[in-house]
Order: C-alpha cells, then structure tokens, then sequence
C-alpha cells in the first residue's frame, strides 16, 4: 500500500499578508487524508501547535485502522470482530508482524518458533530477587524486559532484518514467562517452567496457576477467553506506549528497551493501568452500596474538580462504542456462566453502571462510551488473575503490536529520530545574578 498524492492542496495564508503557502495533501486507502507540513518551518519559520497530537499523524502505517466514529477496528484490514472468533492470538501475531495470515504450514511453524523461545536465561530469575515481594508488577516488567536486552547481544543490531525477527519471536515468546514469573514471584511461589506441549495461552495460564504439588488441569474455555483478550489487546494505532516505543525506537535502542519503555508508558491510568483502575472503581461502588450508590459516584465525576473520572469510558479516537468493549462483554458471559458467576455482583454492577451513563446527557453529549478496559478486569478478575497483573496482560498482548509498529518504523526509508518542537513562554535571555543579589 502506499501514500497517495491528492489533486487538492492546503494553502496557508495569512491575515497579515504574507506570501500564503502550498502543502501537499496525501491520502491513505481509508481514513482521513493529510497535509504535510514537513517544509513549514522552512517556509515560515513557524511550528504547527498540537499537544497531545489530537490532530497530528506521527507517521504512516498499514497495520491497525481504527474508526472512531463507526466503532471499527481493523488489523491490516480484518475486523477485530472476525479475527476474535476465527482466530487464535498466535495467527493474530502472524497476521500483524507479516501482513496476512498464516496458512496451516505458516501456523505450524510459527507456534512452533515461539513455543520453541519461552524459556527465559536461568539469570534472569535473579533480577527478581531485587524486588520487595509488594512490588507493582508493572514495575517488575519494566525492569526485567529491559534486563532481556543483555542477554541477547546476537539479535541487538536493528539494521539487520533477521535481527529484528529474532528479537521479534523472542519478546513475544517471553513476555507470558516474564508475566507468569512476576506473578509467582508476588505469591513467593515457585516459577513455573514453560512447557512445549502446551498452546501459547494455556502455558501461560499453567504458569500462572500451577504449583508443585498438583498437576495443572488446562480449562479451554478459560484459556479461549484469554487468547480473545490477548487478540483485543494487540494493537491499536499510534497510542500513548506504541507511540513511546516508535519514539524509543527512533533513535536507535534495541528492542527490548523499547518495549521496557512502551510498558512503562502503558501503565499510567489513563492508557492500559485503566482497568485495574476500572475495577477498583467498581469495588470503591460496591463498598459504598453498590447500585443504588452509582448516581452519587457519577455526581462526583460531573464535579470538574473532582478529578473523578469513569474509568474504563471514553477514548481519544472512539466516539462510539469501542468494538473491543462489546466482545469484552461476551467474553464475561461466556467465562461468568462457565464459572457459575453468572449473579457475579461486579458484572451486574458494570452493566447498570454502563446503561445509567450511557443514558446520562454528560457523557452523551461528549460521546464517552465503555472501552476495551471496561470489562477486561471483569474477565481477567474470573480467570483468577489479580487486579495488580491486568495492566501486565496487557502488556503481554501488546507486545506484538509494538514489535510491529517498531518494524514497519524502522523499515520505513522516511523515517528519522524524532524529535518534537515547542512554544516556548519561558524567561527572556537574562544574566546571572551574584548570590547577594538574588532574591
Ligand atoms: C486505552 O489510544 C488508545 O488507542 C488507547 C487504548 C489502546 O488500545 O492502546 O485504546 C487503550 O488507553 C483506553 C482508554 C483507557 N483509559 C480510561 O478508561 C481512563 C478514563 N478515560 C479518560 O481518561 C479519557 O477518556 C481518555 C484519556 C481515554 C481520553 O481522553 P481525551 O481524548 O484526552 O479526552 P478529554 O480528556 O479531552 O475528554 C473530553 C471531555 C472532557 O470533559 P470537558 O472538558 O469537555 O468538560 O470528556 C471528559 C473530559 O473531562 N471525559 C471524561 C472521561 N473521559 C473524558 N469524564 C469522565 N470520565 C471519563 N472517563
């Protein structure tokens, strides 16, 4: 796929008469078009002025299409809504690192290249020693995925497409020990090996629960909800932590620095630490009554200086429903009917809490709907995974995304390190004071 030039230019003029200017125009194959504005500050010794790039495209890309307004999700031109019932996340990893999916040989031998890459160096079980036993697990996985980057000094070289590969197989292939070994580590249990008879997700998942002293019976509808939550999860555009890792990336740094930096980045509340914030909001509900308490909670996130915010709604590009949220939702069912849980008081809540705000006029009126973190801690929290950890799954899943964006940033011939401007309102040029003269 490639940049098309459009007919129309975009000329900038301006009131005060100078010379106006033409930019180029370019399209995409869907999506809004853009106007490049590479030569502005040449032209005009002017910077455009954007924070938080609510109208700025970083780059171009032919992984993941969203449509805010429709509620659309693509991967490379799938609907997420098929590849979560058609696929498995493996073929999704395929799909999103190749550009199609895999066909049966393909798939056989891509499981068998990651099944074949999960164990970690016996070192790095050291690293976690280092930690209090209450330590984040974010900031446990920031700090060991970094760590990976000095065990692997024959795949660091980003200009060697094989390199890059390897690197690739390797992150996806560890993160779920990574995870499963922080986990462990938290409960003072033992780490769990990898084991190669095992799916991608039920080892991860016998990872996660098994211990020594019984055989780990594999649940597949249990591990069938995880896969969809790793396929939700996988990639979605230019965010917040894909953007820090292309960002990372430019400049050169290995791989596993620049997924350590992109989980740091999606741990902040307002990106990926969202559904641990989300389900502790509905605890925070339920432990002040619950249903009939949610009016109150919703006055105080109206009251601007609140700083109270419904975690788990809205989204810097959905306008609609987030698709991710609505098969989040059928997810629930499925894994809250096959545990029994169907009464579970946290889902009922989470859905009265959905219809009384998607009735309330102040977030109709600033289109905030549900999103993919709503009631992915719902689920995830069924599956026996703690609240600390749902921002450590999403990791898990995200890797692959940022491993490909990462590619296509470093395959991509106008790419170049990058490095913002400003508006600077800071003091004027002004001399240094002697310290008696000081204020
Ligand atoms: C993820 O970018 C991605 O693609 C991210 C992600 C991915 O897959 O990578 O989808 C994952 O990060 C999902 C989002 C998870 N975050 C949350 O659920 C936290 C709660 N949501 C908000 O913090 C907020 O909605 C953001 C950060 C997600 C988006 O914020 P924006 O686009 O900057 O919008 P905004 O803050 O300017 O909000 C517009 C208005 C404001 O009110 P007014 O100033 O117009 O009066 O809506 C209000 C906001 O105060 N608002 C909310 C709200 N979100 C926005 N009010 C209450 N609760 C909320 N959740």
């Amino acid at each position: 796929m490639s940049v098309t030039p459009s007919d129309v230019k975009a000329t900038l003029s301006f009131s005060d008469n100078s010379p106006s200017i033409d930019f180029p125009i370019y399209k995409g194959t869907i999506g809004p078009d853009v106007v490049d504005i590479r030569a502005l500050y040449n032209k005009t010794g002017k910077f455009t002025y954007d924070p938080g790039f609510m109208s700025t495209a970083s780059c171009n890309s032919s992984i993941t299409y969203i449509d805010g307004d429709k509620g659309e999700l693509l991967y490379r031109g799938y609907p997420i809504e098929q590849l979560a019932v058609k696929c498995d996340f493996l073929e999704t990893c395929y799909l999103l690192l190749n550009g199609e999916l895999p066909n049966a040989t393909q798939r056989t031998d891509f499981t068998s290249l990651v099944t074949n890459h999960t164990m970690v160096h016996e070192q790095m079980g050291s690293f976690f020693q280092g930690f209090r036993r209450d330590a984040h697990p974010m900031a446990v996985l920031v700090g060991t995925v970094g760590a990976l980057s000095a065990f692997y000094h024959d795949s660091l070289d980003i200009t060697d497409s094989h390199h890059r590969d390897v690197s690739a197989i390797r992150l996806i292939a560890k993160l779920p020990t990574l995870v499963a070994m922080t986990h462990k580590y938290t409960l003072g249990q033992p780490f769990v090996y990898p084991r190669n008879d095992l799916s991608y997700t039920a080892n991860f998942m016998r990872m996660m629960f098994a211990v020594p002293a019984e055989e780990y019976k594999v649940n597949d509808v249990m591990v069938r909800a995880l896969d969809r939550i790793f396929i939700l999860h996988a990639d979605h555009e230019q965010n917040a932590s894909t953007s820090t890792v292309r960002l990372s990336g430019s400049s050169g740094a290995n791989p596993f620095a620049c997924i350590a930096a992109g989980i740091a980045c999606l741990w902040g509340p307002a990106h990926g630490g969202a559904n641990e914030a989300a389900l502790n909001m509905l605890y925070g509900i339920q432990k002040q009554g619950g249903v009939e308490k949610i009016g109150e909670f919703i006055k105080d996130v109206k009251e601007k200086d609140s700083g109270v915010k419904l975690m788990g709604f809205g989204h810097r590009v959905y306008k609609n429903y987030d698709p991710r949220a609505k098969l989040m939702r059928e997810t629930c069912h499925e894994v809250l009917n096959e545990l029994c849980l169907h009464d579970d008081p946290l889902f009922k809540l989470a859905m009265a809490q959905e219809k009384i705000s998607l009735e309330d006029d102040y977030f109709v009126k600033r289109k905030l709907y549900p999103n993919v973190d709503f009631y992915s801690g719902i689920v995830q929290r069924a599956l026996g995974i703690p609240v600390s950890l749902f921002t450590g799954i999403f990791s898990l899943a995200r890797t692959v995304g940022w491993i490909a964006q990462w590619n296509e940033m470093i395959s991509d011939p106008e790419q170049k390190i990058g490095r913002p401007r400003q508006l600077f309102i800071g003091a004027q040029r002004r001399d240094v004071p002697s310290i008696d003269q000081r204020k």
